[in-house]
């Protein structure tokens, strides 16, 4: 596989594959894009979008063939409130935020066929601005499986820079990722990149491709792509990395896992980067 001029942050995995959406297809996906050379897998245990227990099976067969080896394979999942859920809640509604955090997270466990995740992460806060009771109870009991070693690092998504900054100063054991939905006309959330960046957490970075359709017909875009010799989606997904994201990819092509990963065949100029950052403000 080509390497990265720009490895990703903290040495993580360069992308990640995620796994929403797939239902009767997350087990082969899953299989196909570690076959294609993925080595970060992005999960919930939040039935409604995501099939946890399939991700499990395929990594579990995967390892069993020797395609990869637990160890060098990130898996991350989520806790995901009750209101975020449909009927298929992985815990007791009715108990406590720590007992929900640690039904879900054991569960988890069960699913993904493993004794620790590479990160946990809570699937957003529960209130739109600040952080409520709720949201300490549950990252106080996301921090205690931290510490017996059940998940080595912790994140959050969905999150606006108000709520990261409380959570960055109350936090015993403070985020290293932030997952958040990318909009270019936002510049690319360019206030929540600049606080991860001076605050060592990694900015993974979402629907790269699907809040920004426009950029995928943009004649600048394609400029780029025809210089690198790439399509118009690997040049997003290359500029990401260059910004410094972890991108996610949820790509359900095998052709489009082995594009995906191999933008980093090529780098783009800084006046290239510039460009993209701003190419959706007014
Ligand atoms: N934390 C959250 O709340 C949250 C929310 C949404 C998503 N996520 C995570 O992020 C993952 C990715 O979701 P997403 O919204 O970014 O994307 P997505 O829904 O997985 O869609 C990616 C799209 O891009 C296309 N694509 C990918 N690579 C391509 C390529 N090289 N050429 C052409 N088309 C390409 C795919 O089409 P093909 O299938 O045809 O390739 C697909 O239509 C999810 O699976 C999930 O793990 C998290």
């Amino acid at each position: 596989m080509p390497q990265t001029s720009h490895p990703a942050p903290g040495g993580f995995p360069p992308f990640i594959y995620g796994t929403a959406w797939k239902e009767d297809a997350t087990h082969s996906l899953v299989r196909k894009a570690l076959e294609a050379g993925f080595s970060g897998i992005d999960t919930a245990n939040q039935r409604r979008h995501y099939v946890e227990s399939a991700v499990g099976d395929a990594v579990a067969e995967a390892v069993k063939e020797g395609v990869t080896r637990r160890e060098d394979i990130f898996i991350q999942t989520k806790f995901t409130y009750a209101e975020g859920q449909d009927h298929r809640i992985p815990y007791d509604a009715g108990a406590d935020p720590a007992t929900q955090v640690r039904q879900s997270f054991e569960s988890s466990l069960k699913h993904l066929q493993t004794d620790y995740v590479d990160a946990y992460v809570l699937h957003g806060p529960s209130v739109r601005r600040g952080l409520a009771d709720r949201d300490w109870a549950t990252w106080r009991a996301m921090e205690a499986i931290h510490a017996e070693g059940g998940a080595r690092r912790l994140g959050v998504s969905n999150i606006e820079l108000d709520q990261l900054e409380a959570l960055v100063d109350g936090a015993a054991v403070k985020p290293v990722f932030v997952q958040n939905r990318c909009y270019a006309q936002l510049e690319w959330d360019r206030p929540i990149r600049d606080y991860c960046r001076t605050h060592q957490i990694v900015y993974q970075g979402f629907s790269l491709l699907t809040a920004n359709a426009f950029l995928l017909f943009h004649p600048g875009v394609r400029r780029i792509a025809s210089r690198v010799g790439g399509t118009t989606e690997q040049v997003v997904f290359r500029f990401a990395i260059q910004l410094g994201m972890l991108p996610l990819t949820g790509t359900t092509s095998p052709v489009h896992m082995r594009q995906d990963l191999d933008c980093a065949a090529f780098t783009l100029t800084d006046d290239e980067v510039r460009y993209m950052e701003g190419i959706a403000l007014p």
